[in-house]
C-alpha cells in the first residue's frame, strides 16, 4: 500500500461495496471498473478522494484507476454537468440528422457545438453536460440520445429544448420517446425481463 492511500480514510459503505465487487472476481483488480462506477454514481464524477478510497480497499496505487478510468468515455476524471445527455453521432444516426440534433441540444444548454462534439460540455449553470458520442448500440431508434443513463429516440430537433427543460426543472423526460427498458452500462437496472426466472 501507498504512502498515501495508507492516509486515506475509507466510509463504511465503500469498503463494503468494493470488497463485496472485488469478491465477484478471481484477481481483485477485476473490480476495477464497477468500483469505479460506484464512485462516480455517489460524487458525479471520478473524484481524486473517491479513486484514493477505492485504491485503499484494493491495495492498488490510485494511479492504477485514473488510468482505467481515462481509457473510458463514459468516466469523468474532472466535473461535468448534473445531467449528461450523450448525443449518438454515429452512421445510422448521422444519417438521421445526428449533427443538427447535437446543435438542438447546445442551442438549448447554451453550449459551442464544436466542443460538446469533441469530449463534451457542460451549461454555466452546472445543469446539462451534453457531448457527441459513438454508437451507442440503439441504432434501431435512430437519432438517439442517453440522457442520465436512459435511452430516448428517434428524437426531433425540437425535442431537445424539451429535454434540456424538463433536465433543468428536474422533471420526467419525454417517457414517450424512452425506451424504458433498454438501460445504459452504468445506468440504473431496468425491470426484470418477465421471460426469465420462474
Ligand atoms: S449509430 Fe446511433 S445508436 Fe448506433
Amino acid at each position: 500500500m501507498s504512502e498515501a492511500a495508507a492516509r486515506t480514510k475509507v466510509p463504511g459503505d465503500l469498503r463494503a461495496a468494493v470488497e463485496q465487487l472485488m469478491s465477484r472476481y478471481p484477481r481483485h483488480r477485476s473490480a476495477s471498473i464497477p468500483a469505479l462506477h460506484w464512485i462516480q454514481k455517489r460524487d458525479g464524477w471520478c473524484t481524486p478522494e473517491g479513486i484514493r478510497q477505492v485504491a485503499e480497499v484494493m491495495d492498488v496505487e490510485p494511479a492504477y484507476l485514473e488510468s482505467v478510468a481515462s481509457f473510458y468515455d463514459l468516466f469523468k476524471l474532472e466535473p461535468v454537468g448534473e445531467n449528461r445527455v450523450l448525443v449518438c453521432t454515429n452512421i445510422s444516426c448521422w444519417m438521421r440528422g445526428a449533427d443538427d440534433l447535437l446543435g438542438a441540444f447546445c442551442d438549448a444548454a447554451g453550449l459551442d457545438p464544436a466542443e460538446a462534439g469533441h469530449g463534451g460540455a457542460s451549461s454555466a449553470d452546472g445543469k446539462v453536460f451534453v457531448s457527441g458520442f459513438e454508437c451507442l448500440g440503439a441504432c434501431d431508434i435512430a437519432p438517439m440520445a442517453s440522457v442520465n443513463a436512459r435511452y430516448f429516440g428517434p428524437l426531433e430537433n425540437g425535442d431537445a429544448a424539451t429535454i434540456v427543460a424538463s433536465l433543468r426543472a428536474g422533471a420526467d423526460v419525454m417517457p414517450e420517446k424512452a425506451i424504458a427498458i433498454r438501460g445504459a452500462a452504468g445506468g440504473p437496472d431496468g425491470p426484470p425481463d418477465p421471460r426469465l426466472g420462474g
